[in-house]
C-alpha cells in the first residue's frame, strides 16, 4: 500500500494522542491506588492491546507483572463473524494474582466473554477488565468492562494498536476508517 492510499483511508481523528495519554494517566493512578500491596498481573490481549498495555503499565506506579494472550476474532472485512480462538495462552499460573485484563476495544463482547470465562476458571484472586474503547451499541453478548476509557459510536476505528487488515496499528491516535 502506498503512503497516499494509507492516508486517504484515515477519515477523521476521533481521539487524539494527548487525550489518550491523559486518560491513561488517570487509569494508571486508579489502579496504583486501589491495588497497592497486592500481586497484580496485567493480561493483554494481542495484538490490538499491545500499545495500550505498553502505556498503561508505565502509568502504574506500584509493582506489577505482565502477561500476554492472543485471541483472534474472525472478521469478514470489518464485520465480526462471531468465532473466537485463543491462539496463544498465558505461561503463568494466575491463582495467586489479582488479574486485570487490558483490552483495546469491546465491540460485540464475544472475545472478552470467552477470555473472562477461561481465566475465571483458573481462579485468580480477582479479575477485572479495563478497555481503552467501548462500542456498547454493537453488543451481541452481554458484557460490561469494569473500566472503559472512552465510549465511542458504531464506527470502525483504527490506530493506537487497532488495525484494519493488519495496517494502521502504528498510528499514535484513534481515527475513523473509511474506504
Ligand atoms: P469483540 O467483537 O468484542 O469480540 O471484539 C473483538 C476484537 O475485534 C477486538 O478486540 C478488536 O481487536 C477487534 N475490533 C472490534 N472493533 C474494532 C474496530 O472498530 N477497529 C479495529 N478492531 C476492532
Ligand atoms: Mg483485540
Amino acid at each position: 500500500m502506498t503512503r497516499e492510499d494509507f492516508n486517504k483511508r484515515i477519515k477523521k481523528v476521533l481521539i487524539t494522542k494527548e487525550e489518550i495519554t491523559e486518560a491513561i494517566k488517570i487509569a494508571g493512578k486508579e489502579i496504583s491506588d486501589s491495588y497497592d500491596g497486592r500481586p497484580i498481573l496485567l493480561v493483554s490481549i494481542l495484538k490490538g492491546a499491545f500499545v495500550f498495555m505498553a502505556d498503561l503499565c508505565r502509568a502504574i506506579t506500584v509493582p506489577c507483572e505482565i502477561g500476554f494472550m492472543c485471541a483472534k476474532s474472525y472478521f469478514d472485512g470489518t464485520v465480526s463473524t462471531g468465532t473466537v480462538a485463543i491462539t496463544m495462552d498465558l505461561t503463568q499460573d494466575i491463582s495467586n494474582y489479582h488479574v486485570i485484563i487490558v483490552e483495546d476495544i469491546i465491540d460485540t463482547g464475544r472475545t472478552l466473554s470467552e477470555v473472562v470465562k477461561l481465566l475465571k476458571a483458573r481462579r485468580p484472586l480477582s479479575l477485572k477488565v479495563v478497555t481503552l474503547l467501548d462500542k456498547p451499541s454493537r453488543r451481541v453478548v452481554e458484557f460490561e468492562a469494569d473500566k472503559a476509557l472512552f465510549t465511542i459510536p458504531d464506527h470502525f476505528v483504527i490506530g493506537y494498536g487497532l488495525d484494519c487488515a493488519e495496517y494502521y496499528r502504528n498510528l499514535p491516535y484513534i481515527a475513523e476508517y473509511g474506504e
